[in-house]
Parts: structure tokens; sequence; C-alpha cells
């Protein structure tokens, strides 16, 4: 089993960021890496000049998420943990792997729609070819499993298209190029809401900071910002379907299931009957306890610039390591000549 995940490295981690991947990433180093398999996870720091971006702070955020992927588990000795960018097999592999894919592929990629919008003669190339890099990332480590959220599911099924194609354009049969990943989509807690709109995902693009959770938070603004979430004046119900219509309350219950490794029913077993003067300071204090220790780590990491480089170093020489054979077959493949 090979687990193979990127993260664009946004800046500021936040509750939906831990909860919808990072968590589900130190469960799955945790049990594959136990197991014998391997997991590489890394900083998609070449899909962020896609967009519109500041190098500086893109240098800025690039330290800052390795400092939280640490502080919430992911353990570079146990991991390979990597920046895109220290690793050129990848940009080596997308435009290989760019006389495969098809712009009729392309086209059809909905995150390139919504982000292009109206403006496609402004849009970056990049933008138009993220989904090919998506795949060279994966395909160039023979990834078997890609967790991701729901809205990745379309690129990693192009990198499926794309793996297909050429094995069967360029590979001896039975002696395949590539390996065809499966997306991996974490059943629960994969969409954390916003604190001030049940029907918008929590994101660190809102410009109210009340709408999330962020992993830098103290203790008092962790509590302060649940207790005024938004929520509706009735009690809590006794099971799921009585959260139907109430976007708010399902995802402060969602939070708190997806905190205590409970289902949603078993809450509601619990809190069911309950105003939010009693759930809310049990839902903060539960996110203060699990998120408390990891603010501490992150804290101190972001301090020590030196010491992260260092991590990103040591995982980059790994990746280019286990990058090599498969790089070398698909150039080999499509009969480009080197020594
Ligand atoms: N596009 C992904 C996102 O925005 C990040 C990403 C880049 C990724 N390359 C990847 C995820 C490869 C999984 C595998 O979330």
């Amino acid at each position: 089993m090979r687990i193979v995940s990127g993260i664009q490295p946004t800046g500021n981690l936040h509750l939906g960021n831990y909860l919808g991947a990072i968590r589900n990433w130190v469960k799955m180093q945790d049990e594959v890496t136990g197991g014998g398999g391997q997991c590489l996870y890394f900083l998609a720091d070449l899909h962020a000049i896609s967009m519109p971006h500041d190098p500086a702070q893109l240098s800025a955020n690039t330290r800052e998420m390795v400092a939280a992927l640490v502080a919430c588990g992911i353990d570079p000795e146990k991991s390979v943990l990597f920046n895109q960018a220290q690793v050129p097999a990848h940009a080596e592999l997308q435009w290989l792997l760019n006389g495969t894919a098809r712009t009729g592929w392309l086209n059809r990629m909905t995150q390139w729609k919504d982000k292009a919008g109206k403006n496609r003669e402004g849009a970056s190339v990049a933008l138009y070819t993220y989904p090919v890099l998506q795949a060279a990332d994966v395909l160039l480590y023979q990834a078997t499993h890609v967790p991701v959220g729901d809205d990745q599911k379309q690129h990693l099924e192009l990198a499926r298209d794309i793996a297909q194609k050429f094995n069967n354009d360029f590979a001896d049969e039975g002696a395949p190029v590539f390996t065809l990943p499966e997306p991996t989509i974490p059943p629960e807690a994969a969409r954390i809401m916003s604190l001030r709109d049940g029907l918008a995902k929590m994101s660190k693009s809102d410009s109210s900071d009340m709408s999330r959770i962020n992993l830098i938070d103290d203790a008092d603004t962790i509590m302060s910002k649940i207790r005024k979430a938004k929520t509706d004046p009735e009690v809590l119900p006794s099971d799921k379907a009585g959260l139907d219509g109430r976007a708010e309350a399902a995802n402060l219950v969602g939070i708190y299931a997806a905190m205590a490794g409970k289902t949603v029913d078993a809450v509601l077993a619990q809190y069911g009957g309950a105003g939010f003067g009693r759930f809310k300071p049990a839902l903060g204090e539960l996110l203060v306890e699990t998120l408390a220790p990891i603010n501490a780590r992150f804290v101190s990491l972001r301090e020590d610039g030196e010491a992260l480089d260092a991590v990103l170093a040591k995982g980059a020489l790994r990746a280019r390591e286990l990058a090599a054979p498969t790089l070398s077959a698909a150039y080999q493949a499509l009969g480009l000549v080197r020594f």
C-alpha cells in the first residue's frame, strides 16, 4: 500500500482542514506504516502558483504548513514529508503527461470551471493544467490510495484516465508504467461548515475570523467562537433526522461527533433535549482538549525555520529517490533519448 496526498500551503490551517484531511492522514500514517506500507505527504506549492500569489507569502505559508502538519501528528520519520518544488520530477512528469491528457478532459473539470469563472481568457495556463500536475503527483510514486476530500474526486478520476491511456498507448503489454490510484474519501467529517453560516464551508478566505476555529487559536478564543457560533432557539433533537433543515445545529453536532470519534446519533442520544447553553460549553471544552496540545507544538515548531527546512530537505531527498524509477520509465516509454 502506498498512500500519496498533497495539500496547498495556504497558511492558517483551521478545523475544517484538520478534520477533513490532516487527521485522516495521521491515522493512515499510523495504520499503513505499521503494516509495511508507505505514506508520502507533500505541500502542493507548485499548484499554488496557478492563482495570483505573493512570493514571500508562499514561502512563509510553506514553512508554516510543515509546522502545522508536524504539530498535528505527521511524523517525518514515518512519512515522507516534502514540498513539490524540491522534487523536479513532479514538473517533469507533468510535461510528459501533457502529451496524454486531452483538452476535452480538462475542459470538464469543475474546479477549473469554478475558479476560472467567466474570465477563462485571463486564467493562467497553470490553472488549466492543474489536474495534470496532480496526476503526476500521484502517478510518480505508484500511489495505490489517495486520501482526498470529495471536491478532489474528479481530479483523481482524471489521474486514472491519464494513467490508463498512457499505459495503453506506450507501455508494453503486461508491464504498465503507472499504477491506477484509488481515491479514498473519509466518510465522516469531510465537510465542516462555517460557524456563522451552516451552508458555507469553513474556509480560510471567509472575511470573518469568527466563522472558523484556527489551529493557532488559544483556548479562550476557541471557547468564545463556539459560544458565539450561530444557532437556532430550539433544543437539540434526539436523533439525526431532527437536524434536517437546521444547518448550524447539524454542523456543531457534526463537529462534536468528529472530535469525539462518535456517531451523530450517539452524540444526540447524550445531548437530545439539551439547549445550546449546555451543549456549546461541552463542545468548546472538547475542542480545547484536542487542539491545545497541537496548538502548543505548532507555536514552538513555527519559530524554528531551520528545523522546518531540514525536515523538508530530508523528505525531498527521499521523494527524489522514490520518484526516479517511474520518471525514467515514462521517458523511456515515450521514446525520449536520455543517457
Ligand atoms: N488539489 C488538491 C487540493 O486542493 C491538492 C493536491 C495537489 C493533491 N496534488 C495532489 C491531493 C495529489 C491529492 C493528491 O486539495
